[in-house]
């Protein structure tokens, strides 16, 4: 690793920030995150991308479908990624089955080798775990994010020569049988495990969990366990201890004593699994932010869909991206702006105030039987956050606030950038 690669390369006096609204409810979302940020008077000069559903559609559109060129991420949205400082990314929609779809984000993991997938899953005041206690959870799950089975190196129907290649496929003679290759390389382990255990030292955490099954999977898992285990000895001398188990135990674990907890790294499909289950412990997927970083780009997204059913009704949460705005603002070294948006929304939460909650949080941690009723607007909640941050953030400064970030969120078909 060059450097620390969770902090952005060059610290400069003003950034240029890649924004891209995703699709269907990530626009309401991305405008209540963006409202959060006007309160706070960042040096960021935004860069409008977009990706997803809606550029599969407008570049069917124009090329006819079954054209090469059709994509979910337009040229122009990797060129504005690669020109800007940080990505703030909101949710996208994925539709099973579509021919030649091939999902956004994944493509960008790959592309810009963003191999680190950072899910932190901490406890927020005013929102409970699901736990009978209430323990306060504070874990940062590093996820590799380019190998594994994301490779992408499958085959259907299985060519014959492959039922040759290993005696274990004997048995498989005659079947119909498809295979997903597991992919890890000994330089995919490094970094990951490198980059979770240099968190920790950074941060001052004592433990790093590895969770892996190389008691069953020997070769895959048994690399990145011999890795983990070499790697920790380094780590020992800054009382760091390096702890492996196997991934289905923590699992379990995770549900009984999750505060034993503190930095996990995990193999991209176990890392996939175990951050979904680590953020239903702090509040779900619509607290849950993320990152995608590597040693050239930082990509932050919610770990939370777009719920299309809600597409621009302003219903959903929109913690999630304001917490993922926060990461990225931590990664550009704007630390004091994103401990007053952690705060903000912490105060919002706990005072609990009618007209400031979305209807999931009524619904799911406060038992509001009339929470669809008494649910808040996602700009309504995200209001209260900015209000919380600066108590002048109101009136005429609030209007004009909302009317820019409606405008850098406009989705209409001439509006999205791409494809042009
Ligand atoms: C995630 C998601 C993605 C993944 C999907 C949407 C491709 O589940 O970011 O965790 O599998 O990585
Ligand atoms: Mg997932």
């Amino acid at each position: 690793m060059s450097g620390n690669v969770m902090q952005v390369k060059e610290k400069k006096d003003r950034y240029k920030v890649c924004y891209m609204a995703g699709d269907d409810s990530g626009f309401d979302m991305m405008e209540g995150a963006l409202l959060v940020l006007e309160a706070l008077n960042l040096p960021i000069d935004w860069v409008r991308a977009d990706l997803g559903w809606c550029m599969w559609e407008k570049s069917n559109k124009k090329f006819g479908a079954g054209d090469p060129r059709c994509n979910t991420v337009p040229p122009e949205t990797i060129e504005s990624i690669r020109a800007t400082d940080a990505t703030l990314m909101a949710a996208i929609t994925s539709k099973a089955g579509v021919k030649g779809f091939k999902s956004a984000i994944l493509q960008l993991r790959q592309l810009f080798d963003l191999y680190i997938n950072l899910r932190p899953a901490k406890s927020l005041p005013g929102i409970g775990t699901p736990l009978k206690s209430d323990p306060r959870i504070d874990i940062a799950l590093f996820r590799e994010n380019t190998e594994d089975l994301y490779a992408a190196v499958e085959f259907y129907p299985l060519p014959e020569e492959m039922f040759e290649l290993h005696k274990g496929m004997e048995r498989f003679k005659g079947e119909d049988v498809a295979v997903s290759w597991r992919v890890f390389s000994r330089k995919g382990c490094e970094r990951i495990i490198r980059a979770a255990f240099e968190y920790a030292r950074t941060t001052g955490r004592k433990t790093v969990h590895c969770c892996n099954k190389a008691n069953v999977i020997r070769e895959t898992d048994g690399m990145m366990k011999r890795l983990f285990m070499e790697i920790a000895g380094e780590y020992e001398r800054y009382g760091i201890k390096g702890i492996e188990e196997n991934a289905d135990a923590t699992a379990m674990w995770l549900i009984k004593n999750p505060q034993d907890y503190s930095v996990i790294v995990a193999s991209n499909v176990f890392g996939d699994i175990l951050s979904d289950e680590a953020s239903q412990l702090t509040g779900g997927l619509g607290f849950a932010p993320s990152g995608n970083i590597g040693e050239g780009a930082a990509l932050f997204e919610p770990s939370s869909g777009s719920v299309p059913k809600y597409a621009h009704q302003y219903k959903v949460n929109p913690s999630a991206m304001i917490l993922t705005a926060k990461m990225m603002l931590e990664y550009l070294g704007l630390d004091e702006a994103a401990a007053k948006i952690e705060k903000a929304l912490g105060e919002v939460l706990v005072e609990s105030r009618p007209g400031t909650l979305t209807y999931d949080v009524l619904r799911d941690f406060r038992g509001d039987p009339d929470w669809e009723k008494n649910a808040a607007a996602t700009l309504d909640m995200a209001s209260a956050v900015a209000e919380k941050i600066d108590p002048g953030f109101t009136g005429a400064r609030l209007d004009a606030a909302k009317k820019k970030v409606r405008s850098m969120c406009a989705w209409g078909e001439s509006d999205l950038v791409g494809f042009n």
